[in-house]
């Protein structure tokens, strides 16, 4: 498989570098950063050998390689990045983003969830938004998990995790060391995310189960350290923002069906924990996964199911089916 990698933060050099492990092969890797232009991609990946493909602003780099799948790593909201998506379809490349809200576009963009995906069949190519959360945690893990349910009532899912553990950009992005205030008002402000997804999860959850939801409702808040707080070497001052709390809630005429909860900090304890409520009850419970190489991997191993399914934009909810009552 020839591949491309759009974006090389984090995230995107992690993909690439498991995809090559995986026996893939990089022919294009694009990234808007100035100071990642011209060089070579095991560079910037860090490994140590030269790959032999340089850098490039240029999305056009797509149109003379044609790449069998582009993986795509650049951002959180559908509206910016569709451009990017849509070269990349033009291309006849089938598409894996980590875009979180792509995970399930019908949500917050059903415009451009159903333009993509007119055009991704005329094109005759697949588009996957999927992740560690949204695409796998809080969403296909439980939903798969209730095929040994011979009735499901209700699903709830929590994740904690040690924001030390992750990526600058993820500590970032949920207020790490912030001002409460000041954190507060640039999540109002849209400047930061804190976490994205938890409607999506939600509507995964209700798509692959069955379980129907009629309205969903996100939030989230900033947790300010009580004390000193110190984990692999990131200390957060008392009084500053430590991580966020955030839920979605999936309700079926006002009774709670779906429930995902996401705690993210430093020092917080790493697991996720998924109770399925019904007959027979479940509850299950892990000692964390890590988010960054864990998205990597999710990312990395839907790309053989993405290259052989059928045209057009599709989410989690089209590769994990079998069981009861998942349809
Ligand atoms: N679904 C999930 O589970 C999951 C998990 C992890 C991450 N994510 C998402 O995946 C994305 C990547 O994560 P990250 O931490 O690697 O983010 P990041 O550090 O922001 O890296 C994104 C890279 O893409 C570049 N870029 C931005 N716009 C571009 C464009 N139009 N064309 C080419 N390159 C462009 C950025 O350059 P500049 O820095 O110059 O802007 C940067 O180098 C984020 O949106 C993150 O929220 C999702």
């Amino acid at each position: 498989m020839r591949f491309a990698i759009y974006g090389l933060g984090p995230i995107g050099s992690l993909i690439s570098k498991v995809a090559i492990a995986r026996g893939y092969e990089p022919v294009a890797a694009i990234d808007i950063d100035p100071s990642k232009k011209g060089r070579d991609l095991g560079e910037i990946i860090g490994i140590s050998e030269k790959l032999g493909v340089e850098v490039t602003g240029d999305y056009r780099v797509l149109y003379e390689v044609k790449p069998d799948l582009v993986f795509h790593a650049t951002g959180t909201w559908l509206s910016d990045v569709y451009p990017q998506i849509v070269h990349s379809i033009d291309s006849g490349a089938d598409v894996v983003s980590t875009c979180e809200t792509l995970s399930f576009p019908y949500y917050r963009y059903p415009e451009l969830a159903s333009l993509l995906d007119e055009y991704a069949k005329t094109r005759g190519v697949t588009v996957l938004g999927t992740g560690i959360n949204p695409g796998f945690l809080l969403d296909s893990l439980p939903a798969f998990m209730s095929t040994s349910m011979a009735l499901l009532e209700k699903v709830e899912a929590v994740r904690s995790l040690d924001a030390s553990l992750r990526r600058l950009p993820f500590q970032k992005k949920i207020g790490v060391n912030m001002e409460p205030g000041e954190f507060e008002e640039a999540l109002r402000e849209g400047r930061l995310t804190g976490h994205v997804g938890f409607a999506e999860s939600v509507l995964l959850i209700s798509t692959i189960t069955g379980l129907d939801v009629d309205r969903v409702e996100e939030g989230q808040e900033a947790v300010i350290a009580s004390e000193q707080v110190t984990s692999n070497g990131v200390t957060v001052e008392k009084g500053k923002v430590v991580g966020v709390r955030g839920y979605g809630v999936g309700f079926a005429e006002d009774k709670e069906v779906i429930r995902v909860e996401m705690r993210a900090g430093i020092g917080f304890a790493n697991y996720e924990e998924i109770r399925l409520h019904g007959e027979p009850e479940i509850t299950w419970r892990s000692t964390g996964t890590h988010g960054d190489l864990g998205t990597a991997a999710v990312i990395v191993n839907m790309a053989p199911r993405v290259l052989d399914h059928q045209p057009g934009l599709i989410t989690m909810a089209d590769l994990v089916k079998g069981g009861y009552h998942i349809v």
